[in-house]
This record gives structure tokens, C-alpha cells and sequence, in this order.
């Protein structure tokens, strides 16, 4: 099966800054791709080249196959690959339908004039969420009055609609407490069960490990190793997203200082 998307050899450089070095990743259609990875480990700037925010200093984009370049995040919409970024970029005081289009509404046309048709805006985003789940009573409603994992779910059901290939979320359900972020991860499985290749960022293995199909782990900014579910245990992933080897290290230190501070105080008692 040819990738949704894949990097190969990418490389990014903030200056002296290597955010990323030499990182290979492949999204298929129909699976959840998990990226994992401590603070600065690099993985906004992974989705910010994936969305077309940062050019690579080095190495190759390819949708679908075929080599791209991203000259604007533009660009990566215009090719299927949509993001939902964690402050959303939506208007809170402007209503659900027109989040839900942002400029790109139907209209109704009597020459010379073309005008948004508000009914049928209401109608196509109110049946939009409603085709993957969302119940929403009244697309007039101002975004500001949902709650958090209701935005995201509007932000999901918008890419679905506007036919992304691959979404891209960072961080979807790390401010939600847990009823919305299951709701969140319902409407991640159901965006894979409709073809597309999600990216899903998080710190929370709860969340991560049921909806991940295959899960990569940055550090560093380099790739340490792609997994498919099958291939890697839930604890595997806990010890590796808490620094595990890190922590083992700082507690052989710790336990060096306080056998050389035990050494010390026996001396001092014997004196
Ligand atoms: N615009 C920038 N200019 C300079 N350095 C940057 C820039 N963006 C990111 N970096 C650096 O690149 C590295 C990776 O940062 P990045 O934001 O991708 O990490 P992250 O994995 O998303 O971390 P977090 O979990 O904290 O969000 C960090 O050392 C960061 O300081
Ligand atoms: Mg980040």
C-alpha cells in the first residue's frame, strides 16, 4: 500500500537548533500513527513540516507517493492534509456553521450577486457532524458556548468533510477531562474508519494506546523506532514516554550520592 504521506530523510534546523534530524515516517490510510516523545523531542515541528508551516532544511515530502513541496500550509490543505492544531484556530463569538466553513460557504447565486446560503450552511454542517456522531442541536450556536472536546469534534468533522486525506492532531484531548476526551477519541476512530490517516500526538498513554495502530517514538528530535501495536506492550511505551532509561540514570546517581554521603557520615562518626 502506497503511504498517505511520508518523510524521508527530513532534517530541520533552528539556527545551531537540530529539531529534527534525519527523521523517516510513513502514514498509511486507515490507521492511527501515535506520535510519542518528550517535551522538545521534536514533534510539533514534525506535524509543522507535515503541514507545511516549516519547510525541511533537508530531505523529501511525499503525498500519495509523489514528491511535494510546501510552500504554505495552503499548500498541505490543498492536497488533502489537514490540521487541528491545539488552539484550533477557531472564533469563538462566530457560530459552529461558520467555523465550520471559514470562507468556504455554500453560496447562492442570482446574477450579479452570489450570497451565503445560511440555510443550507446549517443544514450541510449540522449533517456533517451528525455523520460521524455529533448531535448538534443548533449550528447557530456561538463556538465559544461548547465544550472543549466539542470544538475538536467540530474541527475533526470539518477535515472529514472537506475530504483530508491525512489529519494531523496535536495534543486533541490533553486539556479534556475524561468523558470528552473519550468522545475525542471516538471521532479519531471513526476519521481512520473512513480512510483517512490520522496523526495523533499526546502525552497520555490512555489515550494513545487504544486508538494507536502504530505508535513512533521521537527523542531528540531523531526517530527511535516505528511500532505497530503488535510489536510493542503498553508498558513498553509508559517507559519510554517517561524517559525510563533517563530515570534509571538519575537513580544509579542518586544512589551513588548517598552511598559516597552514608561513606562520609560513617567517617565523621568514627572520628
Ligand atoms: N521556531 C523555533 N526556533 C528555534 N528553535 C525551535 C523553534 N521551534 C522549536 N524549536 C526547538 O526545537 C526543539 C523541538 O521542539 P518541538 O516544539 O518540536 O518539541 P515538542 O516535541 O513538540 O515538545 P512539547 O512536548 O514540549 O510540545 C526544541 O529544542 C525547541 O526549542
Ligand atoms: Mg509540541
Amino acid at each position: 500500500m502506497t503511504p498517505a504521506m511520508e518523510l524521508r530523510g527530513v532534517s530541520v534546523n533552528f539556527g545551531s537548533v537540530k529539531a529534527l534530524q534525519d527523521i523517516d515516517i510513513k502514514v498509511y490510510p486507515g490507521e492511527v500513527h501515535c506520535l510519542l516523545g518528550d517535551n522538545g523531542a521534536g514533534k510539533s515541528t514534525l506535524i509543522k513540516v507535515l503541514s507545511g508551516v516549516h519547510a525541511p532544511s533537508k530531505g523529501e515530502i511525499l503525498v500519495n507517493g509523489k514528491a511535494v513541496r510546501f510552500r504554505s500550509p495552503r499548500d498541505a490543505q490543498d492536497l488533502g492534509v489537514a490540521t487541528v492544531f491545539q488552539d484550533l484556530g477557531m472564533i469563538s463569538l462566530m457560530s459552529i456553521t461558520r467555523n465550520f466553513f471559514l470562507g468556504r460557504e455554500p453560496t447562492r447565486s442570482r446574477w450579479p450577486l452570489s450570497r451565503i446560503d445560511k440555510e443550507k450552511a446549517n443544514a450541510v454542517a449540522k449533517q456533517a457532524m451528525a455523520d460521524i456522531g455529533i448531535d448538534v442541536r443548533d449550528p447557530t450556536q456561538a463556538v465559544g458556548t461548547l465544550s472543549g472536546g466539542e470544538r475538536q469534534s467540530v474541527a475533526i468533522a470539518r477535515a472529514v468533510h472537506f475530504g483530508a486525506r491525512v489529519l494531523i492532531l496535536d495534543e486533541p484531548t490533553s486539556a479534556l477531562g475524561v468523558h470528552q476526551a473519550a468522545m475525542v477519541l471516538k471521532f479519531i476512530i471513526e476519521a481512520r474508519m473512513r480512510g483517512l490517516a490520522v496523526i495523533f500526538i499526546s502525552h497520555n498513554i490512555h489515550h494513545a494506546y487504544p486508538v494507536g495502530d502504530t505508535f513512533t517514538l521521537l527523542n531528540r528530535g531523531r526517530n527511535r523506532g516505528t511500532y505497530a501495536k503488535s510489536e510493542i506492550s503498553r508498558d513498553e511505551v509508559i517507559s519510554i514516554m517517561s524517559g525510563g532509561e533517563d530515570l534509571k540514570a538519575v537513580e544509579a546517581e542518586i544512589q551513588g550520592l548517598l552511598a559516597q554521603i552514608a561513606a562520609r557520615q560513617s567517617g565523621v562518626a568514627r572520628q
